[in-house]
């Protein structure tokens, strides 16, 4: 970002003839929100009460402390004297790098650590923020979590109390809906289309906000290649979205796996994180990232970027319930992306990201030869999805009812195939004629049988409609 300034005009004559009028200096960094400011956001105001054991484990780290702390049971007890893993290397995917983990690292990885992570990685994926959003250090810092969804949780428990409203776009992924529910929170739809959340709902949903009821506390968005939609949001669209979080005061919650997944044609639009840079000031966005998708689902580690008051809260609630992420995979994990670098990392995110391109090209290829007239979806750009809607009404019958995708579910697992009914990722529940297709597991020469096994099961429930009669659906 950089900000035009104008030379005085006295000043411009003195320098020489060919100089340009105005010149192009860096923007003053944003101010990052002070602590205070997120009072009014936490839940049961400062309330929450650490583990006691977690609130000292800091002072062990002091040099010449000596610490009769933590029940850590010693390291020389447990039997592993060291372990080796290999991984494919991402500038060249015909190489196996070995990697080998002994010693003082060994015994790191076997032991508990401090809540927010091991400090190595919490460096690397503080710098992976300043690679990949140009974040450096406004008042914000990194903690890690088992998966996102750990700290999805635990953020939103933070902020929510019983009662409280929340954003959320709809469709929005199923597994942060419960989420909502569980805490009591008040949830708001906000409309999408196949760009993403549409900031002229959220702008009415505000204009129009009772003035008897409190803001909503934090607005939910998958902004890459959402889960279910598929689809990602413009830099525009998000732009106009921070301004109205900054305008009507509420938090945006970016939960964002499929940030290095995508595969658009177009360059990557930036993200919240990014953009709140472009704002007076900073700390309305709380960033969730996953390794999930692009090194393993199976290691647990999602890491969570936002304000330090924010990012604090969150570490609470882990020191009473998870204590901390698995130091072991944290290890596997810091050892792997240490030795690719950001730039291996991101090498190996774009192959990633090809390989679901290829996926999603060979998907979509079988839907046009099977699926035309009998569905409809928009192509994504980024994640593993296709937000499909399904044409199950009476073609022949322009006012007939659209339809709910569960009536074809039993349907098609008797052709075979297992689909998500998109009813898992509608806030309110309502009935709706789309359902969620992931292509990312089946082998390529089962993706078209797949889409033949669906088609056949929408053509059969579109004649169990016309027998039974449009009521029914
Ligand atoms: C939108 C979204 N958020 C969060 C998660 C949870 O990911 P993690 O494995 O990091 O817990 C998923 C997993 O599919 C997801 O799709």
């Amino acid at each position: 970002m950089s900000v035009t300034i104008e030379h005085d005009s006295a000043v411009s004559t003195s320098l020489t003839a060919q100089r340009d009028a105005s010149q192009t200096f860096p923007a003053p960094a944003p101010l990052p929100l002070p602590r205070d400011f997120y009072k009014q956001f936490l839940a049961d105001g400062t309330q929450m009460k650490q583990n006691p054991i977690r609130s000292l484990e800091h002072y062990e780290r002091q040099p010449g402390m000596l610490t009769l702390l933590a029940g850590k049971p010693n390291t020389s007890v447990f039997p592993l004297t060291s372990f080796q893993f290999t991984a494919t290397s991402p500038e060249n995917p015909s190489r196996q790098d070995q990697l080998s983990v002994t010693g003082a690292l060994l015994a790191q990885s076997l032991q508990y650590c401090p809540t927010a992570g091991i400090p190595s990685l919490l460096e690397w994926l503080a710098g992976l923020q300043a690679y990949s959003h140009g974040r450096k250090k406004e008042g914000w810092r990194v903690t890690t979590g088992v998966g996102s969804q750990d700290l999805l949780y635990k953020a939103t428990s933070a902020v929510i109390n019983p009662g409280d409203y929340a954003l959320i776009e709809s469709p929005s992924y199923a597994g942060y809906i419960p989420v909502l529910t569980r805490l009591k929170c008040k949830i708001i739809s906000i409309e999408s289309d196949s760009e993403g959340i549409k900031p002229s709902s959220l702008k009415t949903v505000l204009e129009n906000w009772p003035k008897s009821r409190p803001l909503p506390k934090l607005l939910y968005t998958v902004p890459y290649g959402c889960n279910p939609s598929g689809a990602t949001t413009p830099t525009d669209r998000r732009r106009e979205i921070l301004a109205l979080a900054r305008k009507y005061n509420f938090l945006i919650f970016e939960d964002d796996p499929y940030y290095y997944l995508y595969y658009g044609k177009t360059p990557r639009p930036k993200s919240y994180f990014t953009l709140e840079l472009e704002q007076p000031e900073v700390g309305r966005v709380v960033r969730f990232d996953s390794l999930s998708k692009t090194i393993s689902g199976g290691l647990r580690i999602g890491f969570a970027s936002g304000p330090e008051t924010i990012i604090d809260a969150v570490d609470i609630l882990s020191s009473i319930s998870t204590l901390q992420a698995s130091t072991f995979t944290q290890v596997i994990a810091d050892t792997l992306l240490r030795h690719w670098g950001y730039a291996g990392f991101n090498a190996h995110a774009e192959r990633a990201a090809a390989f679901y391109r290829r996926r999603r090209d060979l998907f979509e290829c079988a839907m046009q030869k099977h699926l035309v007239g009998l569905a409809e979806w928009t192509t994504p750009d980024a994640g593993m999805f296709f937000w499909i809607k399904l044409l199950l009404a009476d073609p022949t019958d322009p006012s007939a009812p659209a339809g709910d995708s569960t009536t074809v579910l039993q349907t098609a697992l008797a052709h075979g195939v297992v689909v998500l009914p998109g009813v898992a990722f509608m806030p309110d529940g309502q009935k709706t004629p789309y359902i969620r297709a992931s292509f990312s597991q089946l082998d390529d020469n089962m993706v078209e049988e797949s889409v033949k096994r669906l088609a056949s099961a929408i053509l059969e429930t579109r004649r169990q409609f016309r027998s039974v009669g449009r009521a029914k659906l």
